[in-house]
């Protein structure tokens, strides 16, 4: 398939009102379109066109029981593809939308199984960017989005990275800048008693309680650390438990004191270089989670551009909720291999 490509960043007004345009007519037909979000670039459909979601699933490689997150413009469309009460979502889309935030809630009929991954319940969320929530609008449909990566690799941060994994699979792909948040958004679900974060992001639990007024679950399956593989404990979103945000080269997290994990990716460095090993190295500034969730990707698949045949990568603080999240990422990238120095 040939896929057109916009630059929206180069457009004049009058250009880019034309591209969405032409993107959400793509669409409406039952096509796919990438388009930039403020977390990571999505690779989208009608999330209520049967056909139109199964080529997502086909385009990434993605397996079908892993459900899709339906992105939307506003509350109405949230009230489309759920027969519930908002209830405490409209205090927390008050909070957090439009932004990195997607919440679980049981689907409407309108919602086909295919979207869900045959669950009965859907995900929702309101990105934080205008060329999105304008081709959501223009589309008049809910869209379905994943991650518009190859399954199993780093999601896409960057145009470049969605050109590369995606050219000739879809019609059309929208390139904005840079993601400014970089990881993918906090999924709470929201259909049991006690709400419960099954995917963490920067939008953390502390925040959420704060706004709904209770405590905030964590699903188990979120942190756990140096599993024989990872599926020992079944996580509550079908996408955790898959292989993630995989490097082609090895990786290897090493914790503890940073003058300690300094010196020890040095030592490895040395030694792995030593046997003509090629060795790239990921060391986050100690505080700045924000920054570790914005340049993880990017940092991950510059490594595979470069043939990097080992990551030596420190640890972040995983007392801090960003610092966690981005953990949960870099933990799936290395395969859980941790090693304490
Ligand atoms: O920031 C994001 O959320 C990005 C951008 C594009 O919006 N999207 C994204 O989608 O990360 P994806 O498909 O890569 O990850 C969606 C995650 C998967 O782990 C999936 O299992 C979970 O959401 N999920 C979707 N619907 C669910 C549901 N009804 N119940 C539980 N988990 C669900
Ligand atoms: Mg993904």
């Amino acid at each position: 398939m040939d896929t057109k490509i916009f630059d929206i960043e180069k457009l004049n007004l009058k250009e880019k009102e034309k591209a969405i345009y032409e993107a959400s007519q793509a669409i409406k037909s039952g096509e796919l379109v990438i388009f930039p979000t403020e977390t990571v670039y999505g690779i989208g459909a009608d999330g209520l066109n049967y056909e139109a979601v199964s080529n997502i699933y086909k385009a990434k490689g993605r397996p079908s029981d892993n459900p899709l997150i339906l992105h939307v413009c506003d509350l109405d469309m949230v009230r489309d593809v759920t027969d519930c009460d908002l209830g405490v979502l409209e205090k927390l889309a008050k909070a957090f939308w439009p932004g990195p935030f997607t919440a679980v809630l049981k689907k409407s009929e309108k919602v086909p199984l295919i979207t869900t991954g045959g669950l009965d319940t859907v995900a929702v969320r309101i990105p934080d960017n205008d060329i999105a929530v304008e081709l959501i609008r223009k589309s008049g449909t809910p869209i379905a989005a994943p991650s518009a990566n190859i399954s199993g690799k780093p999601s896409p941060t960057k145009p470049e990275h969605v050109i590369h994994d995606m050219s000739g699979k879809v019609k059309i792909i929208l390139c904005g800048d840079k993601c400014r948040v970089g990881i993918e958004s906090t999924i709470i679900d929201l259909t049991n008693e006690e709400p419960m974060i099954l995917r963490p992001g920067i939008i953390s639990a502390t925040q959420i309680s704060k706004v709904i007024g209770r405590t905030v679950a964590m699903d188990a399956a979120a942190s756990i650390k140096n599993r024989e593989s990872e599926n020992d404990v079944n996580p509550k979103a079908p996408g955790m438990k898959y292989k993630h945000y995989a490097p082609s080269a090895q990786m290897i997290i090493l914790q503890g004191k940073r003058s300690d994990v300094e010196r020890e990716i040095t030592e490895i460095k040395k030694q792995r270089e030593s046997q003509g090993e090629k060795v790239g190295v990921i060391l986050f500034e100690e505080n700045d989670f924000e920054n570790a969730a914005r340049e993880l990707f990017s940092k991950l698949r510059k490594m595979d551009d470069d043939g990097v045949d080992l990551i030596l990568a420190g640890a972040l603080d995983e007392k801090d909720e960003i610092g966690f999240a981005v953990m949960n990422r870099m933990l799936k990238s290395a395969g859980y291999n941790v090693r304490e120095v």
